[in-house]
């Protein structure tokens, strides 16, 4: 998916009340900064959030933190979310700084949907966000347990997963070679929207920590 760059972002973003452009000042805060108890799941690369917007709404007792590197992308996702009524804020960050923005016990489950697959040299493997570094990573944030819960359309970063979370000691279920045959619940991410319409199966499964 192309983006067109969007210079007017940031400025939006910084104006924005479902946006939190500091996460580093929420660490620790988190429950204060939602004003109750409910658990936190997010979404790294949540792209134009469609899926997390669509989850937030069905779930009113869980808090959503989408966390999406590209400004000219998040921002569709805040604008869409105006006057939605769910518990779910935008932040513009990195993956790789997950830990300065939480603490341990803080969130309780990761989406990761349709990912760079990282694909043409073995070395840019670690780069993959179910690598087993970024593992190590998530786990460090969970408190007793926690779940990531995977989407993809690429088959080989899907093997590749599998095997990360396996030889991490994760527990697997729900794994599903073609999510659309399957028949379960699905909210579909704007990514995987396109796949699907191309007649692609979408990989998904379940890891527990
Ligand atoms: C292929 S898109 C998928 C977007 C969305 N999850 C979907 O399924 O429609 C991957 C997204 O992840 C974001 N992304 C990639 N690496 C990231 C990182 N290290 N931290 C945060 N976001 C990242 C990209 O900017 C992009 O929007």
């Amino acid at each position: 998916m192309r983006t067109r760059n969007k210079p007017w972002a940031e400025d939006m973003l910084v104006n924005d009340t479902k946006v939190v452009m500091n996460p580093e000042s929420k660490k620790g805060k988190w429950k204060q900064h939602f004003n109750n108890d409910n658990p936190i799941h997010i979404e790294v690369g949540c792209g134009k959030g469609r899926f997390i917007r669509e989850t937030a709404k069905i779930n009113p007792n869980i808090n959503y933190i989408a966390i999406e590197k590209n400004k000219s992308v998040i921002v569709t996702g805040v604008i869409n979310a105006k006057d939605v009524e769910c518990s779910l804020v935008f932040v513009p960050g990195l993956v790789q700084n997950l830990t300065s923005y939480f603490d341990k016990g803080e969130i309780n489950r990761i989406y990761i949907n349709f990912c760079d697959p990282w694909e043409n040299r073995k070395k840019w493997h670690k780069r993959r966000l179910t690598h087993h570094n970024f593992l190590n990573m998530y786990e460090s944030l969970f408190e007793n347990v926690g779940e990531v819960f995977l989407k993809t359309d690429n088959k080989e970063l899907f093997e590749f997963s599998l095997n990360e979370f396996l030889n991490s000691n994760w527990c697997l279920k729900n794994i599903s070679l073609d999510l659309l045959k399957s028949g379960a619940d699905n909210i579909m991410t704007e990514y995987e929207q396109k796949f699907c319409d191309k007649g692609m199966p979408i990989y998904r499964c379940e890891a527990k920590k």
